[in-house]
């Protein structure tokens, strides 16, 4: 295979892994950009683990994606405490145990107990499943404060 059949093949893998699709909008603007890149980075993850030598830039990734997290869960937690969204404690818990779980799961693919595979799997299952499930239900309380 020449080089540009190669990353034209990756690019691919890259989108159909994990690929942002419509129904994720919740239609809060600045929230969907924030979790844009967070499917961003974990396809980049997936894209990397398909290279030779990842375990370092893994890595490094990781550590960029644990800290946007962190900043994107602080946002939306304030706008969660504006809007007096009746569910906040139960939300901000979500995010507490999925930060316990990356910290987790960073630790063990840090010291080679897991597959590539099971941490972008895991990422990826948990941000559909929250931004589908959880984070759908503060919309129109979002939106009552005019955002
Ligand atoms: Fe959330």
């Amino acid at each position: 295979m020449n080089t540009s059949m190669e990353s034209l093949d990756r690019v691919e893998r890259k989108v159909s892994f994990f690929k942002w699709k419509t129904e994720y909008e919740l239609g809060i603007r600045k929230i969907d950009e924030q979790h844009m890149k967070l499917v961003e980075y974990i396809s980049d993850l997936f894209v990397i683990s398909l290279e030779k030598n990842k375990i370092e830039m893994m890595q490094e990734v990781i550590d960029r994606l644990f800290e946007y997290t962190e900043q994107h869960f602080v946002f939306e937690e304030n706008i969660l405490k504006d809007a007096q969204y009746p569910d906040f404690n139960a939300h901000q818990l979500t995010h507490k145990k999925f930060i316990n779980q990356l910290i987790e799961y960073r630790q063990k693919f840090n010291e080679g107990k897991i597959v590539p595979a099971q941490l972008v799997v895991f990422l990826k299952d948990w941000l559909i499943q929250h931004i589908q499930g959880t984070d759908r239900l503060y919309i129109p309380f979002v939106k009552k404060i005019g955002l």
